[in-house]
């Protein structure tokens, strides 16, 4: 039988705040003596090649790669073997086994015990008819004053070359040059090019830039947003001219 000496627990969870991450990451350690690591494939933190490569360089032989959710992505599902399979192929060093678990939840007991749980725990359910109804709240209404969109990709294969890296140091460069303020910055799902990530598309200009590293982040700033002008050599799509839009009557020109 294959005997792991490491397991990663890979989530698929954009929205998880670092507490819930710290609790999720103490329970997979508390689940067994073997070293393990918790990783986000799409949002933020190491990503799985970073992770698989420290596991490797502690020494790490045979690492087994869990998926956890209920149930978990089954794009992702589809995505993880060929993405471990390209982490061994480049790897240089000694050679190192991975397995890949199979998705606990498919079967029905985990999601049958839940139920149960819950269940038996319904007197600690919180009362929702002691809330306040709340759809929308005031700083809704609209969006805050910008002059450049920014989609920074956070999916999982971006998310594999850097992203996670690619929205921090964006954040310190806006801040750094004090244009945070010009910017409305969201994090999307795969935008499609994913072998050109990680990648950011920019909005009014309709530009998709590829930043791999810090050095490309100063220049689109500084290009981009300080001057409103293209970066070409970082562009990766151009989005293709509208005709103008018909005036609608009634609105302002
Ligand atoms: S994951 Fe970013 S473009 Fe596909």
């Amino acid at each position: 039988m294959a005997r792991p000496d490491a397991v990663i627990v890979c989530i698929s969870q954009q929205h998880l705040n670092a507490a819930r991450q710290r609790e999720l990451a103490a329970a997979v350690s508390a689940a067994t003596p073997l070293p393990t690591r918790l990783v986000r494939l799409e949002g933020s933190g190491p990503h799985l090649g970073e992770v698989l490569d420290a596991l490797a360089a502690e020494g790490c032989r045979t690492i087994l790669v869990q998926p956890l959710g209920l149930p978990f992505s089954q794009s992702l599902a589809a995505w993880l073997p060929g993405v471990l399979a390209h982490w061994r192929e480049q790897r240089q060093g000694p050679p190192v086994r991975l397995l890949l678990g199979p998705d606990q939840a498919v079967g029905n007991e985990v999601i049958a015990a839940i139920v149960a749980a819950a269940i038996a725990a319904a007197d600690v359910a919180e009362p929702i008819a002691e809330q306040r109804p709340s759809l929308g709240k005031p700083g809704w209404d609209k969006p805050p004053p910008f002059r450049h969109h920014l989609l920074v990709c956070t999916g999982p294969r971006c998310q594999f070359r850097g992203a996670p890296n690619l929205k921090l140091a964006l954040a310190e460069a806006l801040t750094a040059s004090g244009l945070a303020g010009a910017c409305l910055v969201a994090t999307t799902g795969c935008l499609y090019p994913c072998n050109q990530g990680p990648l950011l598309a920019a909005y009014p200009r309709g530009e998709w830039y590829r930043l791999p590293d810090r050095e490309a982040v100063a220049r689109f700033v500084a290009g981009v947003v300080g001057r409103n002008e293209p970066v070409a050599d970082l562009i990766v799509h151009r989005v293709a001219a509208l005709d103008p839009i018909p005036h609608i009557p009634g609105e302002p020109t």
